[in-house]
């Protein structure tokens, strides 16, 4: 099992799905964990449901002073930043040609422009501790497309970019950046798909089920683990090969 004692760790979207077992795997570990999302009594009560040594913030990562607020709330318990997971995102589906702007910039900037904001924050944290990870939760859509997610795929593949951008400027102070690329992995996300498109996803799928947040979340332990010292800007997919 890969040690994460003493570890400070914070999973952004972890009130439920994949973010929620990223957290549970990390205090398993070891870890002392920060629960954040949009709704401040959701993350305290999935803190007090994983561990004693876990805390909920409310942030909402497009808003600057939520971060703020989610960094100093992190050292004011804990006293340092390790890890961090960019993993809030969301969808809004529907084919390009009738996509409405609303949707593009909204997906976009939950799931880029958030993880920019959030990795801008901590990494001047994890700068002055000469150490950190960053994992970015992207998607193998940002790899490869798909018909009526141009929005989700564009900031899917924006992730990468700013995955191996960032692990550029940081690795000479000690911090590693990484990506996981999760296939189809159930969830409330993956639940709302129409069955034709889950069938044509699951038929593709070399292992021949479906992924469980708990796939996911191995490979983003061990990238963020000392184990993985010598692995950054890297995008690791999580699909049961689904891509191949
Ligand atoms: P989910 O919808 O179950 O959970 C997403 C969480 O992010 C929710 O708790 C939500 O409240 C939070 N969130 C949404 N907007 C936020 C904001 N502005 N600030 C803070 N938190 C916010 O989704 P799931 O399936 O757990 O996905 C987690 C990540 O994994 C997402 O980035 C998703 O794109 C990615 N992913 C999921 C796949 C899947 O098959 N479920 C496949 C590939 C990637």
């Amino acid at each position: 099992m890969l040690d994460f004692t003493n570890k400070v760790v914070i999973v952004t979207g972890s009130a439920r799905g994949i973010g929620r077992s990223l957290a549970e795997e990390f205090a398993r570990c070891g870890a002392k964990i920060v629960i954040t999302d949009l709704d401040q009594a959701m993350c305290e009560q999935v803190a007090r449901e994983i561990s004693p040594n876990a805390i909920g913030v409310k942030a909402n990562v497009t808003a600057g002073a939520d971060i703020d607020a989610l960094m100093q709330a992190t050292l004011d318990a804990f006293g340092r930043i390790d890890v961090v997971v960019n993993n809030a995102g969301i969808t809004r589906d529907t084919l390009m040609i009738r996509m409405d702007e609303k949707d593009w910039d909204m997906v976009l900037d939950i799931n880029l422009k958030g993880a920019f904001l959030v990795t801008k924050a901590a990494a001047r944290i994890m700068m002055k501790q000469r150490s950190g990870r960053i994992v970015n939760i992207s998607s193998i859509v940002g790899l490869s497309g798909n018909a009526g997610q141009a929005n989700y795929s564009a900031s899917k593949a924006g992730l990468i970019g700013l995955t191996k951008s960032s692990a550029k400027e940081l690795c000479s102070r000690g911090i590693t950046v990484n990506a996981v690329a999760p296939g189809f992995i159930e969830t409330e996300m993956t639940h709302t798909l129409p069955e034709a498109v889950r069938k044509s996803f699951l038929e593709r799928v070399l292992v021949s089920r479906p992924g469980t947040p708990k796939d996911v979340a191995s490979a983003v332990l061990f990238l963020a683990s000392d184990e993985a010292a010598y692995i950054t800007g890297q995008v690791l997919a999580v699909d049961g090969g689904l891509t191949v």
